[in-house]
Formats: C-alpha cells, structure tokens, sequence
C-alpha cells in the first residue's frame, strides 16, 4: 500500500456548492457566469490583456499555434525535455518544432544554445517553466526580438511562480497554463490562454468558439452569429469553471506551502549531494518557482529502476519524468534535432521526481527526504 502518494489533488471543499449553483442556473455551456469569474480573476493575477479559459493546456496551446499561423515550412524552437503538448500544437498545423537543449540545474531551456537554431523559417520560441520555475526570459525575449520572433509561454506547470516580480506566464505576447489534477490548482482538466499582446485578442474568441462570432453576440456587439474563422471547441463547460472558480483564490497558500516543501526537501538533501546526487538548483531572487515538482537527479542512469522500486518498499511514491521528445517515435518522425539534446538524455534518464502536494506535511517530507538518503547508501554500494 502507497503511504506517501506522489500526488494529491487539490481541493477547497466549496466546489460542490459552485457546481450545485452552475446547475441552478440552468447555464450549463461554456462562457457563462462562472467562466467570465475565472477569467476575471486570472486577468487580475496576471495583469494580462485577456484569460481565455479552455478545456486544457493543450487546446490553449492549439489556440496559440493557429494565432500564429503556423504552416508547413515553420520552425518553432522549444525544449526537447517536454510534455507531448508543445510539440503536438506546432505538428498539427503541419510545422516544425526544432528542439534545444537544456540546462540541468533548472531542466529549462538553455538560451544559450537558441541562437545557432534560428533560421528564416523560425516563427516562435516556446519556453517551459519545467517544475514552475521560470526560465530566462529576458534573454530568450532579447533574442526573439531581435528578430521578429514570437515568444510562447507553456506555463502548464507554473501558476504562482514569479519572474522578475511578474508571473510566469506574462513574460511573451501568448501563454498557456493547466489545471489539469496534477498541477498547483484545478479543475479535473482544464486550461487558459493568456493573451498578453492585445493583437491577438479578437482572433482568439473566433478560434476558441468553432471560428464563429458568438463571443461578440453574447456581448451584444453584434444581433446574430456566423462563421467567420477556421476554429474548434476550446472553451470548458459551466461546471468545469465553476469548480475552477473555488480554486484561484487559493493560489497564494497553495503555491507557500509547496514551496516551504520544496525548500525543505532542498535542505534536507544537501548532504547526500557528496553521494552524487544533484539537487535541483537554489532559488534565485529573479526566477522564484511555486514548489509544483521537487526532483533529484541520481548519480547514474541505471540506479533509477532499483531506487524507485526501493522507495515504493518504503510506501513512497516516486516518479520520473518525460521520455525527451526528440528520442521518441514521433519526435523523431516529425520534428528536428539539429544540436542533439545531450544534457537533456543524461538528465531525464537520472531525474526522480518525489511526492509533492499542497498539503504535505513537513514530517513527511522528512521521512521522504530520509528514505532517499538511505536508499542511495544501499544501492550505490
Ligand atoms: C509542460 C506541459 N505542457 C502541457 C501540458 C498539458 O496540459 P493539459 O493536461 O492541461 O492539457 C502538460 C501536462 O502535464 C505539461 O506538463
């Protein structure tokens, strides 16, 4: 039997109310009273021109590669050590996602290396905030700008993680975050499209809503609604957002305990990094992340399968994480590795993440932090 899951999703206890009263109503699909809370609270947290909710990160980063046109011919420069979602959106219009390296104390790209992958066909840069931490936008901003390119956020996995005093997620003119069950705040499934270049605002609506104006006649801006765009069905049900709508508050208390977590699972470790374990680099006073995943990396590859199997003898719940896109079967068919990834296969076939949740207790984190510890010393004999 787990005794310390790897995860526990969130929940405030008022969503079943929110949900009775969606049902009340009687405004059951998308863009009703519920739906235009969350967005207006997500545009306040952010300071962003406009929150689109969808049905999840990945229909906000579909949204964001039809934004931007996307086409055969296309490049778009991201991070190989990444969620199948990034590189899905920009292979459905038919481009191209060319992948970087990245930098294994933070697993964000390394801005270092984007440069030498620019060429006339690339259109965007999408930056993941791996774990919630921020990357380094402003010199990924300073190249992107220098040459017409647009910046994307997928900012799945930082809710709550600042860069520079601002959050994550409004450091480029498009980004997406999830409430999937996994993440910081939830809703089952779930996502927003953050729009932080107003250019993009209106064509977003047409998109999200089946390439149809119906945005425009709820608001009353136009007596009837037609067809006037390519789009699909991005936008969440009423109860979905109603659920949603009991979580953002929470942001702030959730996005503290599990960074005192992360803090603490830091600390605790710091001894056996003498053992060859590497810990996730110390927080820097530009790029603070909300405690979404704490990883380590273990000092070789093939320690991994007998250290998660011991730490689950323990009741311990451990995980790793993406296989990089670019050694798998559909990276390889449909996407380019001009560089190759190396620091990204050493780091993601090392890298264990440990439980995290918004109420893990620091007892527990301790007892994990112990365990880790121990378990190195018997299978690094
Ligand atoms: C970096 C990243 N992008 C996108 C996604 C997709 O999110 P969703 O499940 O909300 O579509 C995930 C999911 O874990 C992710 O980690």
């Amino acid at each position: 039997m787990v005794e310390v899951p790897f995860n526990k999703p969130f929940v405030t206890g008022l969503e079943l109310e929110a949900i009775a009263d969606a049902i009340a109503r009687r405004d059951l699909s998308g863009d009703g009273h519920y739906t235009g809370l969350c967005e207006n609270e997500l545009e306040r947290l952010f300071g962003c021109s406009k929150a689109f909710l969808t049905h999840s990160c990945t229909a906000a980063l579909e949204m964001a590669a039809l934004l931007l046109d996307l086409g055969p011919g296309d490049e778009v420069i991201m991070p190989s050590f990444t969620f199948t979602s990034t590189a899905n959106a920009v292979v459905l219009r038919g481009a191209t996602p060319v992948f970087v390296d990245v930098e294994s104390g933070t697993m964000n790209i390394d801005a270092g290396k984007i440069e030498p992958l620019i060429s006339p066909r690339t259109k965007a840069i999408v930056v993941v905030h791996y774990a919630g931490r921020p990357a380094d936008m402003d010199a990924i901003n300073a190249i992107a700008a220098s040459r017409g390119i647009v910046v994307v956020e997928d900012a799945a996995q930082s809710l709550g993680s600042t860069y520079k005093g601002k959050p994550a997620g409004t450091h480029s003119q498009l980004s997406a975050l999830s409430f999937h069950e996994t993440k910081n705040i939830v809703s089952g499934e779930g996502g927003a499209l953050l729009v932080n270049d107003p250019a993009y605002e209106g064509r977003a609506a047409v998109l999200r809503e089946k390439g149809t104006n119906r945005r425009s006649f709820l608001q009353g801006r136009t007596d009837k609604y037609s067809w006037v765009d390519v789009g699909s069905s991005y936008l969440p049900s009423e109860l979905v957002a109603a659920f949603l709508s009991c979580q953002i508050g929470a942001i702030g208390n959730v996005t503290a305990s599990r960074l005192s977590a992360w803090k603490r699972y830091r600390s605790n470790l710091q001894a056996a990094t003498d053992r060859g374990l590497e810990l996730p680099d110390e927080i820097s006073a530009e790029a603070v992340p909300n405690g979404h995943i704490f990883h380590i990396l273990l000092p070789r590859a093939e320690l991994r399968p007998g250290f998660l199997e011991a730490m689950k003898a323990r009741g311990i719940q451990c995980t790793f994480h993406y296989v990089p896109l670019h050694s798998s079967p559909a990276g390889r068919k449909f996407c380019k590795t001009p560089d190759g990834c190396p620091i990204t296969e050493d780091a993601a076939a090392r890298l264990v993440r440990l439980p995290m949740h918004s109420d893990i207790a620091p007892q527990t984190v301790d007892f994990v932090s112990a365990a880790v510890v121990d378990v190195l010393r018997e299978i690094a004999a």
